[in-house]
């Protein structure tokens, strides 16, 4: 479409933005871009691709995923090793295949910190959402279900809801400011977001205050164009200003440098239905009737006293958790407050079992959130529904037990899939409950700290 290539030739945002005094080295002034890009009329692309039928649309994407293979950042560490990481080598993070030995920042905590805001390119401008808005929480739900996936090929597409995204991201001392999205001038359109949540988090023997960065999206149309960069220095400068120097990220991407390196795993609860949906396949000498007899979970649950947390329960999950994370190298420290937060069952969100023993002391904690997907070019499926492990602690039932009751339940409340990540003790029940590896690596990152690399077995915290 002409109007891509307009923007492709553009001059890069990166050139514009980058730098920290960089909007300033423009010397003629420009047409403006954004405003070209959005004008009225067909020449819009984002109208243009919207006035399409979606069949259409969808063979563009096909189009531009075929296209965009190859691109992105790199998978495995092999490809990493001779990626140019021009944003990356500029922050404050260790270098690829550095051998970390020490513990503690990387960069003074003591210099100042820009007041304005970077620069965008222009036509783009920065805003604070309020999530507390319903049209901006929908504006943010749509930005992310069309265009937070990093596997486009046109099967799955995920389905943020508002009650998803208020618990994701208004957790205890959430800040405003660190809900930062990008519009489009004209026609004020949501293109890009990023998000910064606080959190306590222990690494070895270190307890900081810092933030979880997540949610970073930049919409379809803008990939490649280095606003990336600009959306992470600029949270980076409100949660600097706020008197916080480190964040702990995730991403499939291998970046300088990833703290922990861990791998999703996954248990059918549908296998018929996967195999539909080409996500999971039969393997070597096995029919579909053995697949399911193999994935077949017993009818009820084992375990006496379980049941869902309730408000009541929170003082002693928390001593729970608190006790059985400080076996780990880096895990979050969670007051009441934020156990409610994040345990407290909310339909559709987030999921939490515990176990009561006879004398009402709770004894085990098993936590999931939910993940619903949309099911594309499907004759009969619509929708994928997928539970991820959080947190799973038991002190007197084997945690294999706790989990097998757990798919049970998941299964009966018309979950697919259970995914959880080989991290915490997550180990002792993966294989023997026939989880099967998946082939997406979740690489833990730390913003402005070095230490020791830690095993995913002692990692003991889970992102969303
Ligand atoms: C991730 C995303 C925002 C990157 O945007 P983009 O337009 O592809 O990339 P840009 O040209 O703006 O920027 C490229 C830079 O961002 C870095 N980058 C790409 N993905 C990244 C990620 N997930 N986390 C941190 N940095 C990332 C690249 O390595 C590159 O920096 P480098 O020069 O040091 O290698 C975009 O691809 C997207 O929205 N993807 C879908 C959602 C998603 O996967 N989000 C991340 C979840 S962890």
């Amino acid at each position: 479409m002409p109007e891509n290539t307009d923007m492709a030739e553009q001059q890069s945002p990166e050139k514009i933005s980058e730098g920290s005094d960089a909007g300033k080295k423009q010397k003629k002034p420009k047409k403006n871009k954004g405003e070209a890009w959005a004008m009225e009329g067909p020449r819009d692309p984002f109208k243009l691709l919207d006035a399409l039928p979606e069949e259409k649309q969808q063979e563009i994407q096909r189009a531009l995923h075929l296209f965009s293979l190859g691109q992105g950042p790199p998978k495995n560490l092999q490809d990493a090793r001779k990626h140019n990481f021009r944003f990356w080598n500029t922050q404050p993070v260790p270098k690829l295949d550095e051998e970390v030995t020490t513990h503690g920042p990387i960069q003074s905590e003591k210099q100042s910190v820009r007041e304005e805001s970077y620069s965008l390119p222009e036509g783009f401008c920065w805003d604070t959402l309020d999530l507390g808005n319903p049209e901006q929480l929908g504006e943010l739900c749509t930005l992310l279900n069309e265009n937070y996936t990093e596997e486009d090929d046109n099967t799955l597409r995920s389905h943020y809801s508002p009650e998803f995204l208020l618990w994701a991201l208004c957790p205890p001392g959430w800040q405003p400011d660190w809900h930062c999205g990008v519009r489009v001038n004209s026609n004020r359109k949501l293109v890009g977001f990023i998000n910064a949540i606080p959190a306590t988090v222990q690494i070895y023997d270190t307890e900081r205050k810092m933030v979880e960065v997540n949610f970073l999206c930049v919409h379809k149309k803008l990939r490649s164009k280095r606003v990336a960069p600009v959306l992470i220095r600029e949270i980076s400068r409100r949660i600097q200003k706020q008197g916080l120097f480190q964040a702990v990220y995730s991403a499939s991407a291998v970046l300088p440098s990833p703290v922990a390196s861990c791998r999703y795993w996954h248990r059918s609860l549908n296998p018929r239905k996967l195999i539909e949906l080409n996500l999971s396949s039969l393997t070597r000498n096995m029919t579909l009737q053995r697949t399911l007899k193999l994935n077949r979970l017993p009818e009820a649950t084992k375990t006496s006293g379980l049941r869902l947390m309730a408000l009541a329960d929170v003082p002693q999950v928390q001593t729970l958790l608190t006790e059985y994370l400080r076996g780990f190298q880096l895990f979050p420290i969670l007051n009441q407050e934020e156990v409610q937060h994040w345990f407290l069952p909310r339909d559709g969100v987030v999921d939490t079992y515990v176990v009561e023993g006879t004398d009402g002391t709770i004894t085990a904690v098993m936590s999931f959130y939910t993940m619903s997907s949309i099911v594309l070019n499907h004759l009969v499926h619509r929708r994928l529904k997928a539970a991820y492990a959080l947190y799973a602690v038991t002190t007197a039932t084997p945690v294999q037990q706790i989990m097998e009751d757990i798919l049970i339940i998941a299964k009966a409340r018309g979950f697919d899939v259970f995914t959880a990540l080989d991290v915490l003790g997550n180990k002792g029940f993966l294989e023997p409950l026939r989880f099967t590896e998946g082939d997406v690596c979740m690489n833990y990152y730390l913003y402005n700290w070095k230490c020791p690399r830690i095993n995913p077995d002692k990692v003991g915290m889970v992102l969303k």
